[in-house]
């Protein structure tokens, strides 16, 4: 369809609903407009077809934006939320989905009319009071309170709001989400996000994007944040402790936001010193930073084992090393700008985020990418290394494993070499910056990395991302 095409029907159709609205009644229309072949009502699916995680996200609709507005108490660890979702039909939609799990909901209202829901399993069902037409925005309010819990994850870890001695520590990938807020919890669907978030004076809420500001009333501290960029919902935070606090914005204009639980803060000093420096050099490689916030929340959550990229807010749950660091803001390119289509394209997060690591170090007086590359490839052929290829990790229980990262990497050393760093360089950046607020695919990042070095990769990535063991030539 041409774009005049698609002016033209979308203005139609505006104007037939106009129409619609004015002269009858609403439920007559609905049923009016219930009544045509054409135009069926169907129930928008449960989840966005991803075979690693069936149930994440939902069919039929596109969130624009999340107005989250929570309240925690870690002394109780109750929250108390109101989510307000701007939403867009994608089809004609009788009903629809959201994910959460766990919770009490106590109210749902589209377009501020009462709506039906129930709960099963991790969707909350909801059935507006009026079918909705496809490309109709509408606005949904989910009011829920409870006692929030992580979720265990195929790997056996845990994430979502995972409480800790002072706070929460809430990290959503790969399926947290919905543990804290209702969501169309697949990357597939990006939105802007603010947050109000409410907790007892003395300790800080930290979410994603620009702090716009802190008000405080009786014994409490409203934090309101924005996220002006698209954002996958496993990206978002709202972590919650006891946090020195440091604001700055860089000469670039990016305005860093950092919170430290105090039990690190020695540790962390040094290491976060070097941020402005670590995103200017990846800038350099990458392309520019594609966030108009940045920071780290540096907590001491123990438990947890594991640091996530945030969106422009790495979370640690300990004080984090260089390479960490490294690692974290690389994915702010890679895995956040640019999101991943499916969970089986994962490697295109972890082995981006882990060659920036290796990069790094070959850059900073440290092993080069070569030597990196020469002590995994000595490992042995039964090693885990070698348990399956990154480009298809066999489900999400395999998501954050050494064949994903490091061999993940290996892919892209492979494909440096073979095309040399001038093209290897160029394939990285054209690949960050013409994704940039949107999604990639393993097929899209090897077709792009055929069209810019002019060669036909075809054995490279075969070998590399796709044969199960250990490849034969290094
Ligand atoms: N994506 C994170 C990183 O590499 C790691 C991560 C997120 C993770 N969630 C996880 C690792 C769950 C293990 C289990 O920075
Ligand atoms: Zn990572």
């Amino acid at each position: 369809m041409t774009p005049s095409r698609k002016r033209a029907a979308g203005r139609s159709a505006v104007l037939r609903r106009e129409a619609v609205v004015t002269t009858v009644p609403f439920a007559l229309a609905a049923l009016l407009a219930a009544a045509g072949p054409a135009a069926a009502a169907t129930a928008g699916a449960p989840g966005a077809g991803d075979p690693y995680f069936p149930l994440e996200g939902n069919g039929g609709y596109h969130v624009v934006h999340y107005g989250l507005t929570l309240r925690y108490d870690p002394k109780t660890r109750h929250l108390d939320g109101r989510a307000v979702l701007t939403a867009r039909a994608t089809q004609r939609l009788s009903r629809f989905d959201l994910d959460l799990t766990g919770m009490k909901v106590s109210g749902v209202s589209v377009d501020h009319v009462k709506a039906a829901f129930r709960r099963d399993g991790q969707e909350l069902v909801v059935t507006p009071p009026t079918v909705l037409r496809d490309g109709r925005d509408f606005r949904v309010t989910v009011t829920y309170d409870g006692t929030p819990k992580p979720v265990t994850d195929p790997d056996g870890s845990q994430d979502g709001w995972i409480p800790t001695d002072d706070g929460a520590f809430v990290a959503g990938e790969p399926q947290g989400a919905m543990t804290w807020f209702p969501a169309n919890g697949h990357p597939t669907d990006k939105s802007s996000y603010d947050f109000t978030l409410t907790v007892p004076k003395g300790r800080t809420a930290v979410a994603n994007g620009v702090l716009l500001g802190r008000t405080t009333s009786g014994g409490t501290a409203t934090y309101r944040w924005r996220q002006s960029e698209p954002m996958a919902a496993y990206l978002a935070t709202a972590t919650v402790g006891t946090f020195e606090v440091e604001q700055y914005t860089t000469r670039g204009g990016v305005r860093v936001y950092n919170a430290v639980d105090p039990r690190e803060a020695a540790a962390a000093a040094p290491v976060l010193k070097k941020l402005p420096s670590v995103l200017d050099w990846e800038s350099g490689l990458f392309g520019p930073y594609p966030f108009r916030a940045a920071g780290a929340i540096v907590d001491h959550a123990p438990s947890v084992g594991y640091a996530l990229e945030t969106q422009t807010r790495p979370l640690y749950d300990s004080a984090p090393d260089v390479s960490t660091l490294v690692h974290e803001s690389a994915h702010q390119w890679f895995g956040d700008s640019v999101s991943l289509t499916r969970w089986k394209d994962i490697w295109l997060n972890e082995g981006f985020a882990t060659y920036a690591e290796w990069l790094y170090s070959e850059q900073h007086g440290g092993d080069s990418a070569q030597k990196s590359f020469d002590a995994l490839y000595a490992r042995p052929a039964g090693d885990a290394l070698w348990a399956y290829p990154p480009g298809d990790p066999g489900g999400g229980a395999h998501l954050f494993g050494a064949p994903v990262y490091a061999r993940g990497a290996m892919v892209l050393h492979e494909l440096r070499k073979a095309v040399g760093d001038r093209i290897f360089h160029r394939i990285l950046r054209t690949w960050a910056t013409t994704h940039r607020d949107g999604h990639g695919t393993t097929d899209g990042f090897t077709a792009l990395a055929e069209r810019e070095s002019g060669r036909n990769l075809d054995g490279l990535f075969r070998t590399w991302l796709f044969t199960k063991g250990k490849p034969d030539r290094a």
